[in-house]
């Protein structure tokens, strides 16, 4: 799919891997709908609209992606980005980031699927290698970010089966210099798992080999997975030491027909 004319709709796209994002379907030709709990987004143009959102509110959520096609007529992207790391408010970020990209998802698919007045499109659900990968310390994080890899395979799945017309794939970012990552140094974030700071610390220098200096690159794998049409069900993982990168899984039957 060419990201020129698309209309994109990106949650947690005030800051950080979100904003990269929307700056590169900018570039790119699209028109994008901010989405974020915080207002400073920056400034809106012909381009862009932005809906202040909490997307663990399933009403605001739903009125998101309505106001949304109000405006621009029709969703051909939607990038479930929003994302938070809290491990003593636990139940919070099981909502925000594993139950609102279940949501997100099937609310895009209610507007982009074909048989139901849509045009298809593309749905990129943002994990992490922590969703791969055990993370001390965070292990509800870790958890919510399991459960996007499964839940989108699956769902890629039924989608092509059901002629949807719509691709899902997952992208896994190694650390991103973002702001989420002072979370770990927050007692009101870590709750019990602030006592171990200074290990968390001491494991992310053994995992520098990981460390991303700028969300950019992310955004370029976000575009990768928009043009490349064969693209479904797909885990793309992004780390500084082997840049963008795909997990390798057994054949699925799935994988036998493209859309
Ligand atoms: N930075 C990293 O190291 C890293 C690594 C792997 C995955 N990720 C994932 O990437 C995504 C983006 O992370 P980031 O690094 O840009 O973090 P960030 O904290 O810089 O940005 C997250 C954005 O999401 C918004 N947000 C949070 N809760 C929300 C809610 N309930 N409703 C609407 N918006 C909400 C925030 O206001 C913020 O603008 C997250 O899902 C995160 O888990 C980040």
């Amino acid at each position: 799919m060419h990201v020129n004319g698309k209309v994109a709709l990106v949650t947690g796209a005030a800051q950080g891997i979100g904003r990269a994002f929307v700056q590169m379907l900018l570039e790119k030709g699209a028109k994008v709908v901010l989405v974020d709990l915080n207002r400073e987004a920056g400034e809106e143009s012909k381009r862009t609209i932005f809906i202040q959102c909490d997307v663990a509110d399933q009403e605001q959520f739903e009125g998101t992606f309505k106001k949304a096609v109000e405006h621009f007529g029709k969703l051909d992207i939607l990038v479930n980005n929003a994302g938070v790391n809290n491990e003593k408010n636990w139940e919070s970020t099981i909502q925000i980031n594993l139950t609102s990209v279940i949501r997100g998802t099937y609310i895009g698919l209610e507007y982009m699927k074909k048989g139901n007045g849509g045009d298809g499109g593309v749905i990129i659900n943002i994990s992490s290698l922590a969703g791969l990968m055990p993370a001390a310390h965070q292990p509800v994080y870790c958890a919510t970010k399991h459960g996007i890899i499964g839940f989108t395979r699956s769902i890629a799945m039924a989608a092509n089966m059901g002629n949807y017309g719509v691709r899902l794939n997952t992208i896994c970012p190694g650390f991103v210099n973002t702001p989420i990552l002072k979370s770990i140094e927050k007692e009101e974030n870590m709750g019990q798992y602030f006592a171990y700071k200074d290990e968390i610390k001491n494991m992310m220098k053994f995992y520098a080999y990981l460390f991303i200096f700028s969300p950019s690159l992310i955004a370029e794998g976000l575009i990768t997975i928009i043009e490349d049409d064969a693209l479904n069900g797909e885990v793309m993982k992004i780390s500084a030491s082997q840049g963008i990168h795909f997990q390798e899984y057994n054949q699925l039957p799935f994988q036998l027909r493209k859309l």
